[in-house]
């Protein structure tokens, strides 16, 4: 059913063992613990600790290699060919998740900055203020990727960037959540972030899994985008304040408040220029131009009079010969 979740107080390695079939999940997000004693993070962070919940699970340093590669095994058996790994981390332990990774026939796709603000604070070096972001793909079949669900592929700013490019950058910079007063697990992940990930590689009705549900930010999101759930916490404490914030939402509670795109792909994308074509846009470009005197804005009108996307025409005119004489 759209918008459910099956959510358990256990060890992700052994939950997802008992309740999750082979090649069957559409996509996986998920945090895992970082190694390097989450309990005393508040020190870093400058941060007031009674409001967080006790009880983080930790993994010792020696057991993260074998942990990494247990839980990371168990994500590939599960999700379904052509589904997507995202896999957030600090910079810590991040070789032992990339070389469980590796031992994995999945697919690397992208490797993503995650830059945040309130980093962690030092005077002799610089501050760190960013999480790595591993985005993987099982081989086997079509990888569902909405290129165009959030910003169309027209869709300029103010200064005639394109959106769509700008939102596909692999470096994401989305601020932490400031919640003042409200009870929250350590670390959890901002919810524009989860939503990102969720539009551009999963649809409507698609099964995610989060193997470290912490604050259950992943579960809440699945809800709200009419996605179906499954998760573990192993801290019961966490569990158990969390599960009932999920008890009372509502499926599909973020979709109203979601950007509408203007998806139009322009009509001739993909096709092969003809030589007539290619032609009538050098006239087309240089009446144009010599009226304007401005190359991009000259490209953005000939965008709509050729159904072509800006960086097809502007690769058609760099190879002509020097048609603006500059
Ligand atoms: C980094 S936090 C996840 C934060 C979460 N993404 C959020 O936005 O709130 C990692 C969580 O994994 C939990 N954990 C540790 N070992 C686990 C295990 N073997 N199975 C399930 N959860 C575990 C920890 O208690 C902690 O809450």
């Amino acid at each position: 059913m759209i918008g459910s979740y099956q959510l358990y107080p256990s060890d992700c390695i052994e939950g997802a063992h008992k309740y999750i079939a082979d090649n069957s999940v559409d996509l996986i997000i998920t945090d895992p613990p970082y190694g390097i004693e989450a309990n005393k993070l508040h020190r870093h962070y400058h941060r007031h600790e009674e409001k967080v919940i006790n009880g983080y699970v930790e993994i010792p340093r020696e057991k993260y290699p074998s942990f990494s590669n247990k839980w990371i095994k168990e994500a590939e058996r599960i999700l379904r060919p052509g589904g997507s790994l995202y896999v957030i981390s600090g910079y810590s332990n991040l070789a032992d998740i990339l070389n469980a990774l590796q031992k994995t026939d999945m697919e690397e796709k992208n490797h993503i900055i995650w830059k945040y603000n309130f980093g962690v604070h030092t005077q002799k070096k610089y501050i760190s203020s960013h999480y790595h972001i591993l985005y993987y793909t099982k081989p086997g079949a079509k990888v569902t990727f909405n290129t165009y669900t959030r910003f169309g592929p027209a869709e300029k700013d103010n200064e005639n960037g394109s959106l769509n490019y700008q939102d596909r950058e692999d470096v994401w910079i989305i601020n932490r959540e400031y919640k003042t007063g409200e009870i929250r697990n350590k670390n959890e992940l901002p919810t524009k972030l989860i939503i990102k990930i969720m539009q551009y590689s999963s649809m409507e009705g698609d099964l995610v899994v989060d193997f470290f549900l912490g604050g259950f930010s992943t579960a809440k999101v699945a809800i709200g985008l009419n996605r179906k759930i499954i998760g573990f916490e192993v801290n019961k404490r966490s569990y158990d304040h969390h599960i009932k914030e999920i008890e009372i939402l509502k499926p599909g509670y973020l979709i109203p408040n979601l950007r509408e795109s203007n998806g139009k792909v322009p009509v001739n994308q993909r096709k092969r220029w003809s030589e007539p074509e290619r032609k009538k846009l050098k006239k087309r470009f240089l009446e144009i131009y010599k009226k304007i005197k401005h190359k991009r804005e000259t490209i953005r009108i000939l965008e709509k009079e050729f159904g072509r996307g800006y960086f097809s025409i502007l690769n058609q005119i760099e190879r002509m010969d020097n048609p603006i004489g500059d």
